[in-house]
């Protein structure tokens, strides 16, 4: 029996890299709750992340991820996604430092541009990637390789590889 609380693994990744559908997936073969910090976030706003991004901008969205990141790591109990920004607030980096040295797993979904691209569909729901939604991915990803690696206790790389077998590969990491 565990008397620990917090999340068993938390998924940290660019858009595309299919956290959420990870998430999904690997908390039903583990037989935990998923979460996801932006429906957290959507919760708390009683709005959608990109009514969040529209109506209130950036800075309001990211002290509501904030806030979802620091409740979820405290109390949740299963597979937690991060949205795919939240790693840049220095809070949560922290409690993401405190969760892995106390022996907590965070993932980092790699992907490729190729791969990532056909998953998010580059489409409107997706704020930051308006506009030119390729190029502004490769910039992301570039500004956040070093943290998503720098946080991550272990890193898979996804491209090419269906949720399940992501999924799998976790749970080989988890001792499973
Ligand atoms: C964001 C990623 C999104 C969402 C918001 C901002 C980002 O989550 O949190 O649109 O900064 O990369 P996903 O990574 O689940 O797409």
């Amino acid at each position: 029996m565990t008397t620990s609380t917090g999340p068993r693994v938390v998924l940290i990744g660019p858009p595309g890299s299919g956290k959420s559908t990870v998430a999904s997936v690997l908390s039903h073969r583990l037989g935990l709750v998923a979460r996801d910090t932006d429906t957290d976030v959507e919760v708390l706003a009683g709005k959608s992340v990109a009514d969040v991004f529209l109506e209130d901008g950036e800075p309001h969205f990211r002290d509501l991820e904030r806030e979802a990141v620091t409740q979820a790591l405290a109390v949740h109990e299963g597979v937690l996604a991060l949205g795919g920004g939240a790693v840049l607030d220095e809070h949560s980096q922290t409690a993401l430092e405190a969760y892995s040295a106390a022996g907590g797993v965070v993932v980092f979904l790699d992907v490729s541009l190729a791969h990532a691209g056909p998953r998010v569909g580059f489409n409107q729901a997706r704020p930051l990637l308006l506009g030119n939604p390729r190029a502004k991915w490769q910039a992301l990803m570039e500004q956040r390789r070093p943290v998503y690696e720098r946080l991550a206790t272990v890193r898979v790389l996804t491209d090419a590889r269906t949720p399940g077998q992501v999924a799998h590969e976790i749970e080989a990491a988890l001792g499973g």
